[in-house]
């Protein structure tokens, strides 16, 4: 049941509504599986509707930004309560974030930012994805000691607020520091295959013994880029130092077996805040009993 209908309907019967989550349909928009952090994200996702008892519709996008807009763009016909997206990119949602605001759907975004107006989404639940590139950048200030480093860098997917904002901050941390160098920086994707393909070619043209440190924007290109170190004849975690972001099991395992040396944890647990500030939402849009008229706050404008 949308705000806009709670509120009509607490007008016309005069009484407080006692509208229960299980009335209540959110659309998902997942960017895909390209790694084992959005694969945790969505099962919680999916585990905290299901706690609730909201009825979730799933879309998994294949990584393409144009299946995230059909998407939402099918949520907005079927009238959902509420939408969940991640956005695979930072830019090209105005239009779209625009229709879900005409139809008076809040749309909150998860673990990634846009470069939209604040006022097309209701609120977006994220990390800090800039500090998270300096705490990988710093760990590696420390880790060295001033010695000199020669830095490979697997970027997430381009366009995407991580893979900005975790480059910027693993600049940042580095900044000043003259024994550190990037000397090689490309995108893996996000993905395993990729980071091991990226990896290979950065082995290639640098020389596995001129490569001291490989910085990955997550850690299942961690884990790909440790296959090809290995291949090329090298010790990672040794040879190579390799820092990474999301915490998964698989780097765990890595750091474990000595293979790698960090990793900075990222909850997958951003619907559960996101389905909080809805339920609160909802829960005053009830209690206002209200002009149906009026706009419910649901949006700044
Ligand atoms: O937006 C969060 C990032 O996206 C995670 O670090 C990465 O694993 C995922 O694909």
């Amino acid at each position: 049941m949308s705000i806009k209908k709670v509120l009509l309907s607490s007008v016309l019967i005069l009484s407080p509504l006692a509208v229960a989550a299980e009335d209540l349909t959110i659309g998902f928009s997942q960017i895909g599986s390209e790694s084992g952090w959005r694969a945790a994200e969505t099962t919680v996702t999916k585990q905290q509707a299901e706690d609730r008892g909201i009825t979730l519709k799933f879309a998994d996008a294949q990584q393409k930004q144009e299946n995230q807009i059909s998407a939402l763009r099918s949520f907005i016909a079927q009238g959902v309560d509420a939408i969940l997206i991640a956005p695979v990119v930072a830019t090209g949602w105005d239009g779209v974030l625009e229709e879900a605001k005409d139809a008076d759907i809040p749309v909150i975004l998860l673990d990634r930012t846009v470069d939209a107006s604040d006022d097309l989404y209701l609120t977006a639940v994220t990390s800090d994805l800039v500090h998270e590139g300096e705490v990988a950048g710093q760990w590696l200030v420390d880790e060295t000691a001033g010695a000199q480093c020669r830095i490979v860098e697997l970027q997430g997917t381009t366009g995407s607020s991580p893979a900005i904002d975790r480059k910027t901050g693993f600049g940042n941390a580095i900044a000043g520091h003259d024994n550190l160098e990037i000397v090689r920086s490309q995108t893996g994707d996000f993905t395993r295959s990729q980071g091991k393909v990226v990896m290979e070619s950065f082995l290639k043209a640098e020389g596995g013994e001129n490569i001291c440190a490989l910085y990955a924007h997550n850690d299942d290109m961690a884990v790909g880029a440790i296959q090809a170190i290995k291949e090329a004849g090298l010790k990672p975690g040794e040879d190579i130092k390799i820092v990474a972001i999301d915490a998964v099991p698989d780097a765990h395992l890595a750091i474990a077996a000595g293979e790698m040396n960090a990793t900075i944890e990222l909850t997958p647990n951003m619907a559960g805040p996101a389905l909080d500030a809805l339920e609160a939402i909802w829960k005053t849009a009830q209690s206002l009993q209200v002009d149906p008229d009026r706009k419910p706050p649901l949006y700044r404008s």
